[in-house]
């Protein structure tokens, strides 16, 4: 007998309403009872517990076992929201990866009931609206006109890939159209310039749209981590006749130090050299929202294209990214035409869709999600919010200053603190990898999760730094003390067990 109620309803028919509500009732209590046992941002005892908690799930079993087990996935829930990173606790500092408003959590809850798609008409006719009407929204928040179109991501990686995609096309225009004949025959060397802080996905950018990663020229950076305008006309000056500067990428809001690149100098040499302008506004789109930080996105709406993320600042789950093009003919590239999608009378008729603005064929109504977030707080609220975030930062570098155990590396310039655990005065046998091996420690413990980088000491050598950073606004001070504490007595424990004997001499008891 077929199945379609008792155990396994779907979503949409009333038997799956009433299953659906069962389930989420279930689901929010085991949210409820994960953070509670878990006292920290991620469950104790590193790679070694998450897998052995996987195991005890599965217990030998499979997840297409011969006969159907509901119960089985409220046991799911319970072990993922128990084995998950708890992104709303105060210790969970390591990600641009926030902690979802409850309304954008309920709208995705819906969005995945419906399973709307934005690649045909009937596949979503108030999906699609709302993402035409979101877009618009957005493009106007970047200053940008009545001629501007975008699409909604998976991610800044992708935003960025998809703004580079449209560079490659209106660089190239002369060569043809390159989506239809390819690279093949170009004469020409492309160059992307981008500061040397960029986000790695410009050059994995380069390399999927088969420019190469050898084609990203990195500019260096002035002592606040923003491209050396200079640097960058002198790049674009030594190009020989066979290079062609393809897209000059500025980053607002750098991975790091949340360095906003010059937009207004880095638009007039790309007007100058008419060359496309690409702005990575994937973390520090938030400025935008803050009356006080908004300032550093001037020049914004002289990009040609722009990608940002709500899932950073703007409190929703991923994915929620866009990718803005100042003219919608730029968009043309992505055209398609497809006779079981979007046949030319259906169109000719309204029945239109987003397939041709997107690389993907069936695509999530990721618009729906961002919207409740945006609704439920405001332009006031997202600005607030983003406030809090920077004076978090703040705070947290100035109790670093403050204090002995830890140095600063500069201030924050949005909501990430840099700094490194300062060595006892008896030193430490490699700076390192004690730096490293406290935070792993602190993740292994289920302390708190702090992330990590690298930072050019005065001797040109890359040394590893520790970073925060703050997304959340419900984070006190008191809470901020509490953690850097935490640092700074497992950096001391470390200090004094010295590196492992028998290992290489540099991990330290991790
Ligand atoms: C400046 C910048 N650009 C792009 C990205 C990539 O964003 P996503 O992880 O959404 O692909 C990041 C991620 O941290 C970023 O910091």
């Amino acid at each position: 007998m077929i199945d379609t109620g008792r155990n396994a309803a779907l979503a949409g028919r009333p038997e799956g309403l009433e299953q659906l509500r069962t389930l989420v009732d279930f689901a929010l209590g085991a949210l409820h009872d994960a953070s509670l046992k878990r006292g920290g941002p991620v469950v104790a005892g590193g790679p070694g517990a998450a897998a052995a908690a996987m195991g005890r799930f599965l217990d030998g079993g499979a997840f297409l076992a011969e006969s159907p087990s509901p119960r089985r996935v409220t046991e799911l829930f319970e072990a993922y929201a128990a084995g998950a990173t708890d992104l709303a606790h105060p210790a969970a500092v390591s990600r641009m990866q926030c902690a979802p408003t409850a309304a954008s959590v309920a709208a995705e809850l819906l969005a995945a009931a419906l399973n709307q798609s934005l690649h045909s008409w009937e596949s979503g006719p108030f999906a699609l609206h709302l993402e035409r009407r979101l877009i618009a929204e957005m493009a106007s928040w970047a200053g940008f006109g009545a001629g501007a179109s975008g699409t909604l991501t998976p991610g800044g990686s992708i935003s960025n890939l998809m703004g580079l995609l449209v560079a490659r096309e209106h660089a190239l225009r002369e060569s043809g159209e390159v989506s239809r004949s390819g690279l093949t025959g170009l004469r020409v060397g492309p160059r992307i310039l981008c500061s040397a802080a960029a986000h790695f996905s410009v050059a994995r950018a380069a390399g999927f749209l088969g420019l190469g990663r050898d084609a990203v020229v990195p500019v260096p950076v002035d002592d606040l981590g923003r491209m050396r305008v200079a640097e960058a006309r002198r790049v674009l000056d030594r190009f020989g006749l066979d290079e062609l500067p393809l897209a000059l990428v500025a980053t607002a809001g750098t991975t790091d130090r949340g360095s906003f690149d010059p937009l207004p100098e880095l638009a007039d040499l790309a007007a100058e050299r008419d060359v496309w302008l690409h702005v990575d506004a994937a973390y520090g789109i938030g400025a935008l929202f803050s009356p006080s930080l908004a300032p550093l996105l001037t020049g914004l709406d002289r990009a040609d294209s722009v990608a940002f993320d709500l899932h950073k600042f703007g409190w929703t789950p991923a994915s929620s990214s866009v990718l803005l093009v100042r003219d919608e003919q730029h968009l043309r590239c992505l055209d398609q035409q497809a006779v079981y999608l979007n046949p030319a009378d259906d169109e000719a008729a309204g029945f239109t869709a987003l397939l041709g603005t997107s690389m993907q064929t069936t695509r999530r109504s990721d618009a729906f999600k961002m919207a409740a977030s945006l609704l439920t707080l405001g332009r006031e609220g997202m600005g607030a919010w983003v406030d809090r975030c920077h004076g978090l930062a703040r705070y947290a570098a100035a109790r670093i200053t403050a204090g002995t155990d830890l140095d600063l590396l500069a201030e924050p310039l949005l909501s990430t603190v840099i700094f490194r655990c300062r060595p006892p005065a008896r030193g430490v046998a490699d700076e390192n990898a004690w730096n490293a091996a406290v935070r792993r420690t602190l993740m292994a413990r289920g302390r708190a999760l702090v992330a990590r980088t690298k930072v050019a000491g005065p001797d040109g050598e890359p040394r590893v730094h520790l970073k925060l950073v703050f997304l959340n606004p419900a984070t006190t001070e008191a809470e901020i003390d509490e953690l850097l504490a935490d640092i700074a007595a497992v950096a001391r424990e470390l200090a004094e067990a010295g590196p492992d004997e028998g290992g290489n001499g540099s991990t330290y008891g991790d």
